[in-house]
């Protein structure tokens, strides 16, 4: 299933209506790409950088010009504008910077356009092989008959078409290894019950829906053998991924369970360190109602005081292991990881 494409403008599938209802969005503004990216109709950090390179497309195309430097000027701001749609996952600025370079490169107009999509299109099929790469390395992870537990959506939706952790269950699953999935939930938006289970149940896994809290009692009662989960930023001394993510990954600990995180070279943002993110706080409709467009269906007091941060760091402590599409990284990871970004193009 591709999520992200070009066809004349930007074709994606609005995340926000799934599983009820399926519904290719035609993107052919910046400005509808910045809404779609704020609303999670676009989301998951991969999917995010092919945006931002198709977004950048958009930027080329949007407007008349006839003097090349007001071009440029314009295009790098509207890039800067889609770099900040959205500040935790690094992806989305890497695929914006990826087509600007392009389009600065060039030495007319027209070349910016057609080097801009060439290197959108790019992005979009690097990360396909990647995830199935990806996907190779960490299925020799799993053994036949695992229960994985996992948070968020990191299949085809959060990627351009595989996935990234569950790239890596879809691929053992193809290898032939029986496996079973706990879906967590993942509130406040529910992209592990809206999409995560009609992902899986399209691929034929099988998967069981529990509420985030219940990932306790599931490792408790023996019923998990691997925690996977993606990545939308990783740091020298830990990663940022989907709320909920850091308690799985001391309750992993807890109970002697393998914690994997699996993520492209493009989500490791090596330079910095936990303290230096930027973690996204959302609406605090998203707490307080079922229907948070429409505002109804309410489940808290409209006037209580709400924190709703989207993403929560997880020190390395307690990862077993990195996937990536260069290979599983093990633990020294200040010493292994610069080993494997040395390979990154
Ligand atoms: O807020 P979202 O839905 O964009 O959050 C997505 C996640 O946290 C994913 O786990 C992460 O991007 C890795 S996806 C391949």
């Amino acid at each position: 299933m591709r999520t992200i494409f070009w066809e004349d403008c930007i074709k994606m599938i609005d995340q926000t209506l799934l599983p009820e209802t399926f519904k290719i969005l035609e993107i052919r503004s910046v400005d509808e790409l910045i809404e779609a990216i704020k609303r999670l109709a676009i989301r998951g950090a991969p999917a995010l950088e092919a945006a931002g390179g198709y977004g950048v497309v958009l930027a080329t195309r949007e407007k008349k010009f006839e003097d090349f430097e007001e071009f440029k000027d314009y295009v790098k701001e509207r890039a800067n504008q889609l770099a900040n749609a959205r500040p935790t996952a690094v992806n989305l600025g890497v695929g914006v910077e990826r087509v600007l370079k392009k389009v600065f490169e060039a030495s007319s107009i027209e070349e910016a356009r057609k080097k801009a999509l060439e290197e959108a299109e790019k992005i979009a099929e690097e990360d396909i092989i990647r995830n199935k790469l990806m996907g190779g390395f960490g299925a020799k992870l799993i053994e036949d008959g695992d229960s994985i537990l996992t948070i968020c959506n990191t299949g085809s939706l959060a990627t351009v078409e595989w996935g990234t952790a569950l790239g890596v269950i879809k691929s053992a699953k193809l290898e032939g290894k029986n496996v079973r999935v706990f879906a967590c939930e993942t509130r406040p938006l529910n992209q592990g019950s809206r999409l995560t289970t009609w992902e899986l149940l399209r691929d034929g896994i099988d998967v069981i829906l529990i509420t985030d809290s219940m990932a306790g009692i599931v490792m408790q009662k023996e019923m998990v053998d691997k925690v996977i989960v993606g990545a939308d930023r990783i740091v020298r001394d830990g990663f940022f991924n989907k709320i909920g993510t850091y308690t799985l990954a001391v309750l992993a600990k807890e109970h002697g369970i393998p914690f994997f995180v699996a993520a492209p070279l493009t989500t490791f943002d090596w330079e910095k360190k936990m303290e230096d993110v930027v973690i996204e706080e959302r609406s605090a409709d998203e707490l307080k109602y079922c229907h948070v467009k429409c505002r109804s269906c309410i489940i808290a007091p409209e006037n209580v005081k709400v924190y709703n941060p989207a993403f929560d760091p997880t020190p390395f402590k307690y990862v077993t292991a990195l996937i990536t599409e260069k290979g599983v990284i093990f633990p020294p990871y200040e010493r292994e990881v610069p080993k494997i970004l040395k390979l990154r193009k």
